[in-house]
C-alpha cells in the first residue's frame, strides 16, 4: 500500500523537488510502547497497537531553501520551538540530509489542526508529518512502511501514525524490522478523550520511558505482559469482540502505569481526577455502557467506546465528570501529501 499519493508537484521528477507538505493524524495506542531496546535506532522493547484518530492532522511544510542561512528555521503553531524541539527537529532533519544528499538547511512550518489544550498533544501527527514532508522535500520516494520507519526516528509513537484505523508496530530488532502497518478492522470503534487538565506532562515519554526501564522492577513483567495483551487484542479485533478489547486496552494501560509508578522515583503522570475517572468509567461500565479506560503520559484519559454510541457515552462523561472538556475521535486516515503549503 502506497501511504503517500504522488502529486506534490506534478510534472517535476521527485529528485527536483525541494518544498513539500504533508499532514498527519495522531493516534491513541491501544496496546502501548513504552521503552526503547535502542534509543539511537528507536527500536521499542515491545509491539504496540492503534488508533489513528480523524480530525488531528498537523500539517508541515518543509523547504530546503537555506532556512535562517546557516541552520534550520522553525515555527510550530506561529510560534518559535524551545531549543531542545528545535533540536529534535533538526537531529531528524539530519537524517533525511544525509540518506538523501541534500546539504542545504531547511524552513520548517507546522501547524496542529487541534489545540494543545484538547489533551491530543503528541509528537506522533507532528513526526509522521515531517517525515513525510521532508522525505518528499528532499527528492526521495518513501513507502509507507519506509516512511514509518523513518518518522520512528523522530518519535515513536509517530510510526504508527502513518497509517490510518487500527496499526499495528512490529518492535523488530533493527532499523528494517521496526516498522508499522495497517490492520484489517471491521470494527465500529470511537476514543473519547476527557480533559482533566491543561497542564503540560511533567515529564517527557523520552525521559520517563528511560527512567522506568533502568529502575522499575515491574519492567520485565510489563514487557512480558504486553506480548500477550497484543495477541489477545489481536484476537478480539478478528473476531469483533469490543469487550475483550476494551478489557485487554485498560488492563495493558493500568499496567504501563503501574510498571512506571514502580520506577525509582516512581513516575505519576495521574491527578486525584484522573483516579476519579477511572472509577467512574468502572460505573458506567457496569450501568452497561461500553468504555474502558486508556491513559498515556499525562493525567487526562481516554474512552475507547462503540462508535454508534459514543455520543451518548461523551454525554454520561460529561454528567458524571463536571468541569471536563469531553470530545468525541472517530477513526481517522493516515500521511497524505497536500497540494498548498501548511495554513
Ligand atoms: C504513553 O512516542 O512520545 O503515548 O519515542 O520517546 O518520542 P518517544 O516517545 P513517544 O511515547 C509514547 C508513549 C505513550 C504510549 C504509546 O503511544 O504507545
Amino acid at each position: 500500500m502506497t501511504a503517500v499519493p504522488p502529486g506534490a508537484a506534478a510534472g517535476s521528477s521527485p529528485s527536483a523537488i525541494t518544498t513539500a507538505t504533508a499532514s498527519a493524524n495522531t493516534n491513541i495506542a491501544l496496546i502501548k510502547y513504552w521503552g526503547k531496546v535502542d534509543e539511537a535506532q528507536a527500536i521499542p522493547a515491545t509491539s504496540s497497537l492503534s488508533l489513528t484518530l480523524g480530525g488531528t492532522r498537523t500539517t508541515t511544510t518543509v523547504s530546503f531553501d537555506g532556512g535562517d542561512g546557516a541552520a534550520d528555521s522553525v515555527t510550530i503553531n506561529g510560534a518559535s520551538p524551545s531549543a531542545v524541539e528545535l533540536e529534535r527537529v533538526t537531529r531528524f532533519l539530519d537524517l533525511v540530509r544525509a540518506r538523501s544528499g541534500v546539504t542545504a538547511p531547511a524552513t520548517i512550518t507546522s501547524r496542529a489542526s487541534v489545540p494543545l489544550a484538547a489533551g491530543l498533544a503528541s509528537s506522533a501527527a507532528g513526526f509522521a508529518a515531517l517525515a513525510a514532508a521532508a522525505s518528499r522535500a528532499a527528492g526521495m520516494d518513501l513507502d509507507g512502511r519506509e516512511l514509518s520507519r523513518l518518522a520512528r526516528r523522530g518519535s515513536g509513537s509517530a510510526t504508527r501514525s502513518v497509517f490510518g484505523g487500527l496499526v499495528l508496530w512490529n518492535a523488530g530488532h533493527d532499523d528494517a524490522s521496526s516498522y508499522a502497518e495497517p490492520v484489517a478492522c471491521e470494527m465500529d470503534l470511537a476514543m473519547v478523550v476527557v480533559v482533566l487538565s491543561q497542564r503540560y506532562k511533567p515529564i517527557s515519554s523520552t525521559l520517563a520511558m528511560r527512567a522506568t526501564m533502568s529502575s522499575s522492577p515491574l519492567f520485565p513483567a510489563w514487557v512480558e505482559a504486553s506480548g500477550r495483551d497484543l495477541q489477545v487484542a489481536l484476537e478480539a479485533v478478528r473476531a469483533g469482540d469490543l469487550a475483550r478489547l476494551g478489557e485487554i486496552v485498560e488492563g495493558n494501560a493500568l499496567g504501563m502505569h503501574a510498571t512506571m509508578i514502580a520506577a525509582r522515583p516512581g513516575i505519576i503522570y495521574w491527578l486525584p481526577q484522573t483516579v476519579a475517572a477511572l472509577h467512574a468509567i468502572r460505573a458506567m461500565r457496569e450501568e452497561g455502557l461500553p468504555v474502558w479506560a486508556t491513559i498515556d503520559a499525562g493525567p487526562n484519559v481516554k474512552v475507547l467506546t462503540e462508535g454508534a454510541r459514543a455520543e451518548e457515552v461523551a454525554a454520561a462523561l460529561r454528567d458524571r465528570l463536571t468541569g471536563t472538556a469531553v470530545s468525541v475521535r472517530r477513526p481517522g486516515g493516515g500521511v497524505r501529501i497536500e497540494e498548498g503549503p501548511c495554513p
